[in-house]
């Protein structure tokens, strides 16, 4: 047993998708969040901010005496996963790994649609997994750019013009390839399912990568037998790098429920 926090990060707010799986998943665990909002978006940046910023990120997290560190964003994971690991002593877990395997055997024809940020897609990262894991696989990528800030306006819901415009602009040729998998590349796009869904049609499986991740670190404190006490109900607390006027509400959203704990403004340049 392990009661120490799982800490979680994200570019903004994106990352409370992933840790609403981590809390239905696993509601006996602690957690600490940080969302990078007052840097926001990552994903059109160079890698070399990406991976600074995301070094940042996980040296204020580890501030905390943590069982392991998840990073919930697609961006971070395709870039920094790999170089974090080798620079720190913590289990880290990346939302790109899981999220590949998992579609990689479960496409029924073979024919799988990626879409997330430009940063991830010029990785490459979901592509080399899925080629390595399921050679006959085709894959379709599509980066959509505007999509994390419509999210982070709220702009979610079925029936807005303007997000079911951007979707089906950048769904189409996804839709016309005939794939039956379709990865949600980045944590912000789970507030899109409905939309997503609506588009795609009932025989598209989205594929959230946030319960991906859940699914991982479950096994993965099962096997080194790391869950917290079952009899204990897990605390969450927030941490943000912008202001916090805006956090209660539109985490909530993003989390699924009212976030009631307070929240705290750090200075991330600092780390
Ligand atoms: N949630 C991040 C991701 O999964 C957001 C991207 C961004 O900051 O552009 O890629």
């Amino acid at each position: 047993m392990d009661n120490r926090p799982i800490g979680v990060f994200d570019s903004g707010l994106g990352g409370l998708t992933a840790v609403r799986r981590l809390i239905h998943e696993m509601p006996n665990e602690n957690i600490i969040y940080f969302g990078d909002t007052g840097r926001v978006p990552y994903g059109n940046r160079s890698r070399e901010t990406i991976f600074r910023y995301a070094a940042q990120d996980v040296n204020f997290l580890r501030t905390f005496d943590l069982k392991a560190i998840v990073i919930a964003c697609g961006t971070v994971s395709s870039i920094a996963l790999k170089p974090l690991s080798q620079m720190h002593d913590l289990p880290i877990f990346g939302v790109v790994n899981p999220t590949a395997l998992r579609a990689a055997h479960c496409t029924k024809n073979n024919r799988i649609g990626i879409i997330a940020t430009q940063a991830t897609i010029n990785t490459g990262a979901y592509e080399h997994i899925i080629a390595e894991e399921n050679p006959d696989a085709q894959l379709f990528s599509t980066p959509c750019p505007l999509f994390v800030p419509l999210v982070e306006n709220g702009r979610t819901q079925p029936g807005d013009v303007v997000i079911e415009t951007v979707v089906a602009d950048y769904l189409q040729p996804l839709k016309d390839a005939g794939i039956d998998t379709l990865i949600l590349g980045c944590t912000h796009y789970p507030l899109l399912s409905q939309v997503i869904g609506n588009f795609m049609g009932p025989e598209v499986r989205l594929l959230d990568s946030g319960a991906e991740v859940a699914d991982q670190i479950g096994r993965w404190m099962d096997q080194k037998d790391l869950r917290a006490d079952p009899e204990q109900s897990g605390q969450c607390r927030w941490y943000v790098s912008d202001g916090t006027e805006n956090f209660h509400h539109l985490g909530s959203i993003f989390l699924g429920r009212e976030i009631t704990e307070p929240v705290e403004q750090i200075s991330i340049e600092n780390y």
